[in-house]
């Protein structure tokens, strides 16, 4: 009888307990961005996968994720900026990423899984800074022929949209692609291959 009386009590403590854990998560999926990184930083620390809803950058607008310690840039291409990566291949020193980083399974053009969406890890291949995404076409400190991409601040390299780097730039290599995949349209897993997703 005595036990029934406390299995009851516990009963209802664990009753309270989840609903005060269905509130808190409810204010959590209300959060951008931010509140979109599902894994705690103890799991993203050991190299764990990361979730990001991608579903409110807009058009040529770009979002910083982190990974593994890492800054992953994913950016919302338009129909313009795919066009001029075509057109800007002449200037680039590895324009089909033969010697570049990224899974097998993206565009080496486009260097993506879906063309409107890029997913780099933002570390410059030179020394590692973190390059500047400046989408502006021609912006006066950059020149008239700059149709937008990363500008790296230590020592000046120069990337496109695809993260591509142009010819003659400190940096050997274009920004690397790391493995991801599309749970949804809308959400992306950076640190699981697009096969086993
Ligand atoms: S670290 Fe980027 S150019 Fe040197």
């Amino acid at each position: 009888m005595s036990n029934d009386g406390v299995n009851a009590g516990r009963r209802r403590f664990l009753v309270a307990a989840t609903s005060v854990v269905g509130a808190a998560g409810a204010v959590g999926a209300a959060t951008p961005f931010v509140g979109s990184w599902f894994p705690s930083a103890r799991a993203k620390a050991a190299g764990a996968p990361v979730k990001v809803n991608v579903s409110k950058i807009e058009a040529g607008q770009q979002m910083v994720a982190e990974w593994r310690g890492q800054p992953v840039f994913i950016v919302r291409r338009t129909e313009e900026i795919l066009a001029n990566l075509t057109k800007i291949e002449g200037s680039m020193a590895d324009p089909e990423s033969a010697a570049s980083v990224q899974p097998e399974y993206v565009d080496k053009k486009t260097r993506s899984i879906k063309p409107e969406l890029l997913v780099l890890v933002g570390l410059c291949t030179h020394l590692g800074c973190s390059p500047s995404f400046r989408p502006e076409v021609a912006p006066a400190d950059l020149g008239a022929d700059w149709v937008g991409g990363y500008f790296c601040p230590c020592h000046g390299s120069r990337y496109d949209l695809a993260g591509r780097v142009y010819k003659a730039q400190p940096a050997p290599l274009n920004l690397p692609v790391p493995p991801y995949s599309y749970e949804t349209d809308d959400i992306i897993v950076v640190g699981v291959d697009q096969e086993k997703a």
